[in-house]
C-alpha cells in the first residue's frame, strides 16, 4: 500500500503536469489560480484511499482524483458568487479577483474539464463511473439551492439542514470514494460501506466548516463570520433558534440585515448568542458523532483491518484530530 504522502504527491504531480492555453487568459488563468490555490485535496485523496483498499494498482485512478478536484474548484468558483464571497483559502476569490462574469465561465470550462479527465478512465468502468459521477453533481447543485433557499426560510428544522449538508457537501466526498473503490474492484457492498462512510464524514466536515466559519481564525483562509453575514441556516443558527428565549431569536433572525450594524457588529450580536446558549459545544457533540459513525463504517469492510489505517489517519487528520 501506498503511504498517504505518496499519494498526495501523486495527485500533486498529476495536476502540475495539466495544461491549459494561454488564451483566452479571462477564461484559463482563474483555472490555474483556483487549482494551486493551495487546496487540502480531501477529494482526490479520497478516490485515490478508496482504491489502494482494495488494489495496489493506484496510477490508473489518478485522472479521476484529478476529475472530483477540478469539480470540487468549479463548485468553489459558483459557490463565492452564491455566497458573496471575497476570500478563499487566503487569497482573493475568482469572483473577487476577476468579477462574476469571469468565475462563471471559467468554472463552467471546470467542469467541461471534469469530464474530459474522468473519460481517461479505464474504459470497462467508464460507464459506471460516469454514472456515479453525474448523480453526484446532481446532489451538489440540489444541495447548493437548498442553501439558498434556505437564507430566505425562517424555520429550517435540523432534519432539513442535514440532507442539505448531505447534498451539497457529502455527495462529492460520497462519489469520490465509490469511483475510487470501482477502481479498486470493490465488491457492491464495500461500495456501498464507503458511500456511507464519506457520507457521515462529510456531514462532520461540513458542520466543522460551519463551526469554524464562526469561530475560526485567519488559519481557514476565508472571512470568518461570512455564513452570519449571509444569513446562512448552519448548524449554529437552527440550534440557537430552537434553545433561544424570544428577544434572542429576534437578534438572530434580524441581525445580519440591521442596516444600524456594522459587520463586525453583527457577527458579535449572533455570536454572543451561540455562546449563551452552548452552541458551539453541541455543534462539537454533533461532528464527534458523526466523525465517530464514519469510522465504525470502515470497521466493517471485507479487508483486512490494517489496510483501512491509511484512510483513517487521513480522515482523522481532516477533521483536525491526528496526533
Ligand atoms: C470547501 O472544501 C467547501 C466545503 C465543502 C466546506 P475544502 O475545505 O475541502 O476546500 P479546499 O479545496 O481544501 O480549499
Ligand atoms: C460548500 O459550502 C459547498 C460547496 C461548495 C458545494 P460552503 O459555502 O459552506 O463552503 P465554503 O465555506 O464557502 O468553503
Ligand atoms: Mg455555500
Ligand atoms: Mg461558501
Ligand atoms: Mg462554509
Amino acid at each position: 500500500m501506498q503511504t498517504n504522502e505518496r499519494l498526495l504527491s501523486a495527485i500533486e504531480n498529476y495536476l502540475a503536469q495539466a495544461e491549459f492555453p494561454a488564451e483566452p487568459e479571462l477564461l484559463y488563468a482563474p483555472i490555474g489560480y483556483s487549482l494551486s490555490g493551495g487546496g487540502k485535496r480531501i477529494r482526490p485523496m479520497l478516490v485515490l484511499l478508496c482504491c489502494n483498499l482494495f488494489s495496489e494498482e493506484v496510477q490508473h485512478a489518478l485522472p479521476a482524483a484529478a476529475a472530483v478536484e477540478m469539480f470540487h474548484n468549479f463548485t468553489l468558483l459558483h459557490d463565492d458568487i452564491m455566497d458573496n464571497a471575497a476570500v478563499r483559502r487566503g487569497k482573493p476569490s475568482v469572483y473577487a479577483k476577476w468579477g462574476r462574469n469571469v468565475a462563471i465561465l471559467s468554472g463552467d470550462a471546470m467542469l467541461i474539464c471534469a469530464y474530459r479527465l474522468l473519460s481517461e478512465s479505464p474504459a470497462q468502468l467508464l460507464p459506471r463511473i460516469l454514472r456515479t459521477f453525474d448523480d453526484m453533481a446532481l446532489e451538489v447543485c440540489e444541495g447548493q439551492q437548498y442553501d439558498m433557499d434556505f437564507e430566505q426560510k425562517q424555520k429550517v428544522s435540523v432534519v432539513e439542514y442535514m440532507h442539505m449538508i448531505e447534498l451539497k457537501t457529502s455527495a462529492l466526498l460520497a462519489g469520490s470514494a465509490v469511483i475510487g473503490a470501482l477502481l479498486g474492484g470493490a465488491s457492491e457492498e464495500d461500495c456501498r460501506k464507503l458511500r456511507r462512510f464519506a457520507v457521515e464524514l462529510g456531514l462532520a466536515f461540513q458542520l466543522q466548516d460551519d463551526l469554524l466559519d464562526s469561530y475560526g481564525d485567519q488559519r481557514l483562509g476565508k472571512a470568518i463570520g461570512g455564513d452570519i453575514l449571509e444569513g446562512k441556516k448552519t448548524y449554529l443558527m437552527i440550534t440557537a433558534m430552537s434553545r433561544a428565549e424570544e428577544s434572542a431569536r429576534d437578534v438572530l433572525r434580524n441581525a445580519y440585515r440591521d442596516p444600524m450594524l456594522t459587520d463586525a457588529e453583527k457577527i458579535a450580536a449572533v455570536k454572543a448568542i451561540y455562546d449563551r446558549y452552548d452552541v458551539p459545544r453541541l455543534a462539537e457533540q454533533q461532528i464527534s458523532l458523526r466523525f465517530e459513525r464514519a469510522l465504525g463504517i470502515l470497521d466493517t469492510l471485507s479487508v483486512e483491518h490494517s489496510r483501512t489505517q491509511p484512510l483513517r489517519e487521513f480522515a482523522l487528520s481532516l477533521m483536525g484530530r491526528s496526533k
